[in-house]
């Protein structure tokens, strides 16, 4: 996948101290041999992010987020791997070599190429027809929406005219082939092979991706009828689920804190306010990856839905999401309004801004949802939704925390603080037994993938290891892809007489995600003297091979060869690996 010989991404790699880089965003303290600070990837006031220079990688024991220098700008500036290496060859003046593309990347990047040229043409074209006499509709639409003039020109508005064909005539006239165009979601070819555009008679919103680049379209129609909007499909340059509207430029803001809206109006209008951290979802269900590419720029989100049902829906359930990608996350609900753009209509900027304030955290507004569920004169109500509440305060770590929305809780229901106590107090003994079942049935898995783990470990530890473990230990064996992959390049590495160490196993990785699963394990190597060691290689391995044969003698009963698996599983209980075998 990396377009870049292996000496280029070394050169990279020894030009970019871990420390120096991740030093540049985070505040790190030198302590014994590491380095430590506040994790940027998830919420903490007490620092266990670990900064390993002697190793070069980073570590958080909190989230456990891991990885080298590259997969930590990855991370956190949310980059590919070729943009992170060119991110860090820039830092460093390093010239990288020109990267040599497969036929097939080449003629991906060509295409990619074409379309943002087409979309930046669409857009231009919409918004000279906005500007010409046919655009006068929109713009009387517009100026009914008080959408200001700025505001028109900084989101690229625009209109697409009634005329069907007008944008496909315009984007053959720049000469583009009726592929391509097909390809740019802008235009369809009918059955009759005529074409026609996607959108005519709209008010047309650009939708601009973090480095500029138009990738694609919202249309509004021009007062009421359906659909109310038409959006352009996913295209080899729009990707729904990682797009947000205004993220372009409400990372310019810089503000720490986004404000996430439904509508494309909304955030114009909340913009034209003088917000402008604030961000639409593109008519599509929140997601993991959205919230992730928002935990790039910001620590706090706060969740402004529409006033109705379905706005509150919304909202309860891009909570977790959020939360699971480490942000804060505030609620506030529009009163009097159906939406935050009718909200800043009626009530003004600076009102706004003041409702802006009253976000409150997601563990009252839930409990507020959580509210209307019963009817608290009912007793039996009453002890119910107490349950509900000592469920939702299991979430919050902090005790003081939990006092407050209690109180709060309390204050809004009129119920006793310490009924609620009470409940809180059940619901922990039954968590800690169910830990307890946990704890008695799990320890095997535990114990498998923590055997798989510590073989990695004393295998990377010294090459006297691999030699001998390598006679016995097949990749496959450890079941689990991941620890196949890890081990398989671990073994790679010393067959061709290369380093082992974080560094090159890492460099094997690319995903950010195996990055941190790999650091994870590093960082809980045990050290074994020499007399422990052979006795922990055979536990270990013994322990491995037995859920290896365990695994393939209950995936297949009907297996014929079932015996000879029962006779390998037998002979790997009774093997012995002593040192001097290498
Ligand atoms: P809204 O109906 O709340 O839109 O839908 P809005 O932006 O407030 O529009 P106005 O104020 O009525 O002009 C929220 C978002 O859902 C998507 C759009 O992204 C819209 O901004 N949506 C809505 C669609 O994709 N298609 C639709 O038909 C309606
Ligand atoms: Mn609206």
């Amino acid at each position: 996948m990396s377009f870049y010989p292996s000496e280029v991404i070394d050169d990279i790699r020894s030009g970019n101290d871990i420390v120096d880089v991740v030093g540049e965003f985070v505040k790190l303290k030198r302590s014994g041999s590491s380095y430590v600070g506040l994790c940027p990837f998830h919420n903490e006031k007490t620092p266990s992010f670990h900064v390993n220079q002697e190793g070069q990688f980073y570590h958080c024991f909190g989230c456990g987020a891991g990885g080298n220098v590259i997969g930590f700008i990855m991370e956190h500036e949310n980059l590919s791997f070729g943009d992170a290496v060119k991110y860090l060859a820039d830092r460093i003046n390093y010239t990288l070599p020109e990267v040599s593309f497969t036929k097939d990347a080449q003629q991906k990047r060509e295409l990619r190429q074409k379309l943002y040229d087409i979309h930046k043409i669409a857009a231009r074209f919409y918004y000279d027809r906005l500007m010409s006499d046919e655009g006068r509709t929109a713009v009387e639409y517009l100026d009914k929406r008080e959408v200001s003039i700025g505001a028109r020109r900084k989101f690229g508005l625009g209109y697409s005219p009634i005329a069907k064909g007008a944008l496909y005539n315009r984007l053959k006239e720049a000469g583009f082939d009726d592929d391509t165009i097909i390809k740019s979601g802008l235009v369809y070819k009918r059955s009759d092979n005529t074409f026609y555009d996607k959108f005519f008679n709209r008010l047309m919103f650009p939708i601009i991706d973090v480095y500029g680049n138009i990738i694609g379209f919202g249309g509004r129609i021009l007062g009421d009828g359906q659909p109310k909007y038409l959006n352009s499909p996913e295209t080899d340059i729009f990707n729904k689920s990682k797009n947000l509207y205004n993220l372009n430029l409400a990372k310019q803001a810089r503000a720490g804190e986004l404000i996430l809206v439904e509508g494309y109006m909304d955030a114009i209008a909340i913009y034209q306010a003088g917000f402008k951290n604030v961000v639409a979802s593109l008519g599509t269900a929140f997601n993991e990856n959205h919230s992730k590419v928002m935990k790039a720029y910001a620590d706090s989100v706060i969740l402004l839905f529409d006033s109705d049902d379905a706005g509150v829906k919304a909202v309860m359930r891009a909570i977790p999401v959020l939360k699971g990608a480490g942000l804060k996350v505030k609620v506030l609900q529009v009163v009097d309004a159906k939406d935050p753009d009718e909200y800043i209509k009626k009530f003004g900027a600076n009102a706004f801004g003041e409702l802006l304030n009253k976000a409150k955290s997601h563990i009252l507004f839930r409990a507020e949802q959580i509210q209307k569920q019963f009817d608290l004169n009912n007793i039996e109500d009453r002890i119910d939704f107490s349950k509900e509440i000592a469920k939702l305060m299991s979430e919050v770590d902090s005790t003081i925390e939990v006092d407050a929305y209690l109180k709060e809780v309390s204050r809004l229901t009129q119920i006793d603080v310490s009924a609620i106590r009470s409940e809180i107090d059940k619901l922990n003994n039954g968590v800690r037994e169910i830990k307890n079942i946990n704890r008695r049935t799990n320890t095997n898995k535990k114990g498998i993938d923590g055997a798989r783990e510590d073989i990695i470990n004393i295998v990377m530890a010294n090459r006297r290891y691999y030699d001998i473990i390598s006679q016995y230990l097949k990749p496959e064996e450890l079941l689990e892809p991941f620890y196949i992959k890890i081990l398989e390049i671990i073994y790679s590495l010393y067959s061709k007489d290369k380093a082992v160490d974080t560094q090159s196993v890492l460099d094997c990785i690319e995903t950010p995600e195996e990055q941190r699963k790999f650091t994870a394990i590093f960082v809980k190597r045990i050290k074994f003297n020499e007399d422990e060691i052979i006795k922990a290689i055979n536990d270990i391995v013994k322990n491995i091979k037995n859920s290896y044969y365990d695994k393939l003698i209950s995936d297949d009963y009907t297996n014929p060869n079932i015996s000879q698996l029962i006779e390998n599983k037998r002979k790997a209980n009774n093997l012995y690996i002593s040192l001097s075998d290498g």
